[in-house]
């Protein structure tokens, strides 16, 4: 990947990130395409100011984010203060803070692309996934900061090749979304 992070972004890269991206559109897009249910158990990794993790609140049993920014998870924790059923935890994607199992769905928005080692990323999603559960990994579509479609069909090979079913990969609204089943 192009724009791997070599250390967690800072306070005040964090804080210019969450004031320009209150809302962003593609984290509804993520969230919309998840097609959440009151018993679903929620992960965003890359989490940011937690807006997707809010939308999910709203639906799901359980929503959590994880970034590897602790500003980041500082302010998504400070605009998540009504969302009872919302939390966020400072950890990487490459090792995730949470036993085997844990979630339902598991997504990430524009933050792939950022991850040091994306092989071990999604085997760690495998890991935190129960039996039949989904992942969606959204990234704008054929930006440098993004997937096109040779990086796109590289992240099928590999959810595929960790025992994915169903994986798909879908284009809505200028970005692409490759989900995929936990076996
Ligand atoms: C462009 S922001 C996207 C934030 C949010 N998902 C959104 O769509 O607004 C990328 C985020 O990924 C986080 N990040 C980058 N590499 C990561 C990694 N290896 N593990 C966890 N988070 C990571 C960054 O700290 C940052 O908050």
């Amino acid at each position: 990947m192009p724009h791997m992070d070599d250390k967690p972004w800072s306070g005040f890269k964090s804080w210019v990130y969450s004031l320009v991206f209150r809302t962003p559109k593609t984290n509804k897009l993520v969230v919309e395409h998840a097609g959440l249910t009151d018993s679903d158990r929620t992960l965003d990794i890359g989490c940011g100011p937690g807006a997707a993790v809010r939308m999910a609140a709203e639906v799901a049993a359980e929503a959590v984010g994880v970034d590897r920014a602790q500003p980041m998870v500082d302010i998504a924790r400070k605009r998540s203060r009504k969302h009872a059923n919302a939390r966020f935890e400072v950890g990487s994607a490459e090792s995730l803070p949470f036993p085997d199992g844990s979630f339902t769905v598991v997504w990430s928005a524009h933050s792939y692309h950022h991850w040091e080692d994306p092989t071990a990323g999604l085997t760690e999603v495998r890991r935190v996934l129960a039996a039949s559960g989904r992942v969606h990994i959204l990234e704008q579509d054929g930006k440098a900061h993004g997937l096109n479609d040779a990086q796109a069909e590289q992240v099928v090979a590999e959810l595929e090749g960790l025992g994915f079913g169903e994986v798909a990969v879908a284009k809505l609204d200028k970005q692409v979304i490759v989900s995929g089943t936990a076996p």
